[in-house]
């Protein structure tokens, strides 16, 4: 199956497409699950699909979770299937991620008659976007799913080592916009408006403080003021700042913490100077937390066939994953691709050794992973 594999990896690779306009991605899945004789589920998604296999003894309906989208980045690996666009590329390893769950549908389909239970595969638009799992979740795909895996193509462990752990692997990803409002007036004379720049800087200092003052020091957390705007000449107070920023959390009471206080922060601050300030908070996907059974089995199943397993690191970054786990339990292992440059990098490339591993591996979990 390597061969041909590496065949479908290098197609997506050459073919990348950003976030809800992967149309040719659709069409090239759509192609190679139906020659395969695999059943496809009949969903108007624009772009995306979602396959089933329904093996013939009784068991669970799980789920596995393939995001299909590339990123706005101008490939420099030198490949020689490198991405036919300038200015798009596979730098996230989605390309790994079509493959892997191509290979592991074709094996559960001829593996029908073991397989206990139903394993639908999604292939997830716009991932990237933060919001494309919504998408998924618009149509009835995931009604009667009771568990769903996702994977992650990781460039800090060597091709073929499994990372794993229970608990949060990825962070909430949320975006505050904060506008602030002074009286705008001449550079010679602020005394005679109220100047929003001030006030803007003390908030941003002060927005750090909930970081190193209000958290547990035990839990990751971040906050990133990405974008300061303000003024547009030398000698005018202008009316208006603008802050914008992303707020990373692992923890539910921390990501409730960090919006009452970022709106606190900027509204007191800016009134102690004589502004007003007004702050909007808005949500991205909750932090992907892996369920610790599934972990476990996910961990005894990658050992028993012969994989190097470690603890998966924790980063956060975050991943959309965790709108479906909302509902369910879910699982989100990290898949070793080859040490080298980091995701999102026009550098990052995936080892294609570890293609048909990695569908081999996925397969065996779906299809031994009854988790009572
Ligand atoms: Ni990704």
């Amino acid at each position: 199956m390597q061969e041909k594999l590496k065949e479908i990896f290098e197609w997506f690779h050459r073919n990348p497409e950003l976030s809800y306009a992967e149309y040719r991605t659709t069409e090239r899945i759509r192609q190679l699950l139906t020659d395969a004789g695999i059943e496809i589920l009949p969903y108007t998604l624009e772009t995306g699909l979602a396959a089933v296999i329904r093996g013939e003894k009784k068991g669970p309906v799980q789920a596995l979770r393939c995001d299909i989208d590339a990123l706005p980045v101008t490939e420099e690996t030198g490949l020689p299937y490198a991405s036919e666009t300038p200015g798009r590329m596979h730098a996230c390893g989605h390309d790994f991620h079509i493959t892997a769950g191509l290979g592991t549908a074709f094996l559960l389909r001829e593996r029908k008659r073991e397989l206990a239970g139903t394993v639908k595969i999604l292939f997830q638009p716009g991932e990237e976007s933060s919001l494309g799992a919504l998408k998924m979740l618009e149509t009835d795909v995931m009604k009667d799913v009771e568990r769903i895996w996702g994977l992650h193509a990781d460039p800090t462990n060597a091709a073929g080592v499994i990372g794993l752990r229970e608990g949060a692997v990825a962070a909430a990803v949320d975006r505050f916009v904060i506008t602030i409002k002074g009286v705008g007036c001449h550079g010679a004379h602020p005394d005679d408006g109220v100047d929003p720049i001030p006030a803007a800087c003390a908030v941003v200092q002060a927005l750090q403080t909930i970081v190193t003052r209000n958290v547990n020091a035990f839990h990751p957390s971040l906050i990133s003021v990405t974008r300061i705007e303000a003024g547009k000449t030398w000698n005018v107070i202008p009316p208006e700042a603008w802050l914008e920023g992303t707020v990373r959390t692992m923890d539910r009471a921390d990501r409730e913490l960090f919006q009452k206080k970022t709106a606190l922060i900027a509204e007191k601050t800016a009134e102690a100077y004589g502004a007003q300030a007004e702050a909007k908070w808005i949500p991205g996907p909750p932090a992907v937390i892996n369920d610790a059974k599934m972990a476990e089995f996910a961990a005894d199943t990658a050992r028993r066939l012969g994989f190097t397993v470690v603890p998966e690191e924790q980063s956060l970054g975050g991943d959309d994953f965790s709108f479906y786990e909302e509902k369910i339990p879910g699982c989100y292992i990290k898949i070793g691709t080859g040490k080298g440059q980091l995701i999102h990098q026009p550098g990052f490339a995936v080892e294609e050794s570890v293609l048909e591993p990695a569908a081999k591996y996925l397969a065996a979990v779906l299809m031994g992973a009854y988790i009572s």
